[in-house]
Formats: C-alpha cells, sequence, structure tokens
C-alpha cells in the first residue's frame, strides 16, 4: 500500500480555537479523521504529524518521508521564512503539495510570499480542509 505523510506546522494544533473566523472551529483532531477517512478511500496508508517546532519537523520529514510517495504540508508560519524547511522538501525529492486552509494571497502582503513552495509540485490555498483530501487525491493518482 502507497504511504504518505501529512505534516501540519506551528499552531496548528490550536485549529478550532484559533481565529475561528479564519480557520474555522474544526479542530486538529477533526482533520486527522477526515485526513485518513479520506487516504483510506484512496488505498493510501498515512503518517500524520504536527508540531509547532521547526526542526522536530525535519527530523520527523528526514525520518518518515523516505520511502513515502509524497508529502502533504502545511508549514504554517514556516510558509515565509523557513528556508531549512524549503532545503529539507527538496532534499527529500518526493513530490510535495503545500496546503493552506486560508488563502494567502487574501491576507496580510507577507503571507502571500512562500517560500517553501519552490519544493512542491503545487499549492492548495484557501480551500479549508478540503485541500488536504485534494492534495492526497493528487499524490494517490502518481505512479
Ligand atoms: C496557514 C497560513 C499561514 O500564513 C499561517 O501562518 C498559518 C496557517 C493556513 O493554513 O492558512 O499558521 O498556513
Amino acid at each position: 500500500m502507497k504511504r504518505v505523510v501529512v505534516v501540519n506546522g506551528p499552531n496548528l494544533n490550536l485549529l478550532g480555537i484559533r481565529e475561528p473566523h479564519i480557520y474555522g472551529t474544526r479542530s486538529l483532531k477533526d482533520l486527522e479523521e477526515i485526513v485518513r477517512a479520506r487516504a483510506k478511500s484512496l488505498d493510501l496508508e498515512v503518517s500524520f504529524y504536527q508540531s509547532n517546532h521547526e526542526g522536530e519537523i525535519i527530523d520527523f520529514l528526514q525520518e518518515h518521508a523516505p520511502g513515502s510517495a509524497g508529502i502533504v504540508i502545511n508549514p504554517a508560519a514556516l510558509t515565509h521564512y523557513s528556508v531549512a524547511l524549503y532545503d529539507c522538501l527538496q532534499a527529500l525529492a518526493l513530490p510535495v503539495v503545500e496546503v493552506h486552509i486560508s488563502n494567502i494571497h487574501a491576507r496580510e502582503e507577507y503571507r502571500s510570499k512562500s517560500v517553501t513552495a519552490r519544493a512542491a509540485r503545487g499549492v492548495i490555498t484557501g480551500l479549508g480542509f478540503a485541500g488536504y483530501e485534494m492534495a492526497l487525491e493528487y499524490l494517490a493518482a502518481q505512479q
């Protein structure tokens, strides 16, 4: 069975509590359930991870992404400045889909710049939790 890695960055543990007008009222646990259900229907195994720490995310990816069919990542604030995460994604040389719950282009100017997106096949932004499901569909359809 194909395996994919789904990673969420800083403050996404606060989904449901954090700025619900932007990120909605559902929790990270709800997101994990949605991701696992969609993955199951696509015959994908999932390694699901969230951390508030850049280095821990990089350690997780280095350990768990090799051998997987690809990465779905919402780098959260790391999107906008983490060259270290960008380098990690490049080094892994796997299909990456970057996902944002909110539309990063419709918010503060500094959010519209993604340094990690250059390492991604594509970016889904602004479609809420559905973006993760679409990213899984994309990875499931790859050879
Ligand atoms: C986010 C957008 C980022 O700008 C922000 O720092 C986040 C979440 C999103 O999912 O919309 O933490 O990645």
